[in-house]
């Protein structure tokens, strides 16, 4: 193992529930309609344009409104988003984080975001965990979101790091699947049944250390 891609959002802080509450107040105020709380989990890991299009469908509102009305919607559900996230600070960093950070630093393995959002920048910052990482992966300079490996080749190639030498970390369903479909070894955070297609999962973050990753790389 060379490498270490990590997702952003339910790997490195809990920031689900910020997503969550923000598309839940878009769908009332703009669409009229209340999402069910299974939607948190289906929204995980799809992009900002994807998650507002699936919205729009759950809605039956797909073919009524421009392109250029779905990004204003996207772009007020991020603004909602960002006033809870202005908020984080390094406490908000999930167990085990900043121990695995730095267990892999001494390891002299390379370090690198493949997040979805194009938020992760200012999330990190906030957290104070933006110099740890050896680079962060643009989602807007990618062709295809998760499940789609593009975003995770992107991170790998950012650390010069071939995929097959690297290990994904995800809390997504979709983002195992694209860590799959980049050729690197996938390990879940989160429930086994859901997260099935990864080589090793773990309950909580808590569970992450740097042997877990090393074996299953191995495996
Ligand atoms: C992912 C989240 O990390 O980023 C998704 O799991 C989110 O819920 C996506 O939609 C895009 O995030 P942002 O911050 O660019 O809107
Ligand atoms: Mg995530």
């Amino acid at each position: 193992m060379q490498g270490v891609l990590f997702d952003l959002d339910g790997v490195i802080t809990d920031t689900a529930k910020f997503h969550f509450k923000a598309w839940s107040r878009l769908a009332k105020e703009k669409l009229n309609v209340t999402l069910p709380a299974s939607f948190e989990s289906d929204l995980k890991g799809i992009s900002r344009l994807d998650s507002m299009n699936r919205i729009l469908k759950f809605a039956k509102l797909e073919n009524k409104y421009s392109a250029d009305e779905i990004d204003a919607m996207a772009q007020y559900k991020n603004k909602l988003y960002l006033n809870e996230i202005s908020k984080l600070t390094q406490k908000d960093i999930l167990p085990g984080i900043e121990n695995l950070l730095d267990e892999l630093a001494v390891n002299k393995i390379k370090l690198s975001v493949a997040s979805a959002s194009k938020n992760a920048p200012f999330i990190l910052e906030k957290l104070g965990l933006k110099d740890q990482f050896d680079a962060i992966a643009d989602p807007a300079k990618v062709a295809h979101g998760k499940p789609a490996p593009d975003i995770f080749i992107e991170a790998a190639n950012k650390i010069h790091v071939d995929p097959g030498q690297c290990v994904g970390i995800e809390d997504a369903k979709a983002g195992v699947e694209a860590i799959k479909a980049a050729g690197a070894i996938a390990v879940g955070v989160g429930s086994s049944t859901d997260l099935s297609e990864a080589d090793t999962v773990v309950a909580n973050t808590g569970e992450l250390t740097y042997s877990v990753l090393e074996q299953a790389f191995r495996k």
